[in-house]
């Protein structure tokens, strides 16, 4: 059974999508495991940085159908297999509205063997859709900036994870928290330190020591539609990624 990975943060522009994007790359090249994305917010960013295209059959239908087709996934020129968004997904709601509707994701992917992992992307905000991935993961990573405001937003994001793992996933793991966008100029305050592991105490989970620095070659790579290995392995940011999945590879691969 392929292991579900969902890259959360109601906040918008945290790296949600960059992170979601440098995790499954990095798993399916370095360690030459197939691995599925689904792009989950209606905005479609994942969907373009990985070159796939709109189309008929898209993570809405997954979400209505509660059925995935695996052989219906589009495969990128770089060999990257994708599950595109709509702009549908905005309609969510009115499509969404049965007893049981928290587990349309997890009954899609419960059959899912032709993949080793699937890397779910999801839109800045705190819905069906998330709950849906979220009750549909074994893991959860959480990109986040080291400002104040992206940092208290995720109070509520931590009382989102609770109630999924009391009521519809209750083996969901939090694998940490990613500090992404980060500048090595600013010094953390001693206050903003305390924010930071004061969250991930309360998320029962920590803060990835490997941080994500800020790097132009993130947003070329993205505007070229190349993964950032690839665009720039030299790049401050890929190398941050690259130890950053070191870490996480050795939390999921047990
Ligand atoms: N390490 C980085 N260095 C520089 N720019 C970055 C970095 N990470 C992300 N960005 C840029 O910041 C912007 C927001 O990143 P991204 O789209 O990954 O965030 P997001 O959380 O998915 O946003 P949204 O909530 O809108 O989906 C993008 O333009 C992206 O190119
Ligand atoms: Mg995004």
């Amino acid at each position: 059974m392929a292991k579900v990975i969902t890259i959360i943060n109601q906040k918008g522009g945290v790296g949600k999508t960059t992170t979601a994007q440098a995790i499954g790359v990095w798993i399916q090249v370095k360690k030459n495991k197939k691995v599925l994305f689904l792009d989950l917010d209606q905005q479609g960013n994942l969907t373009y940085a990985l070159e796939a295209g709109n189309s008929d059959y898209n993570t809405l239908e997954v979400l209505e159908t509660g059925k995935i087709r695996a052989d219906k996934a589009q495969l990128t020129t770089s060999g990257f297999s994708v599950i595109p968004s709509t702009p549908s997904l905005a309609n969510v709601d009115a499509v969404l509205t049965q007893t049981g509707k928290e587990y349309r994701l997890k009954e899609a992917l419960a059959g899912l063997t032709d993949y080793d992992f699937v890397v779910m992307d999801t839109p800045p905000s705190l819905n069906i859709i998330t709950i849906n991935a979220l009750t549909a993961s074994d893991y959860a990573v959480i990109p986040a900036q080291a400002d104040i405001f992206s940092l208290q937003g995720i109070t509520q994001l931590g009382q989102t994870i609770e109630t999924v793992k009391r009521y519809t996933n209750k083996d969901l793991k939090v694998l940490g928290i990613v500090l992404t966008k980060h500048n090595t100029r600013s010094i953390l305050s001693r206050d903003l330190q305390k924010v930071i592991t004061d969250t991930a105490m309360h998320l029962h989970t920590n803060v990835y020591t490997q941080y994500i620095r800020e790097a132009v070659a993130i947003r070329e790579a993205q505007a070229m539609k190349k993964d950032i290995f690839s665009y720039n392995s030299k790049s401050n940011a890929t190398q941050d990624y690259d130890a950053l999945m070191k870490q996480i590879w050795k939390d999921i691969n047990q």
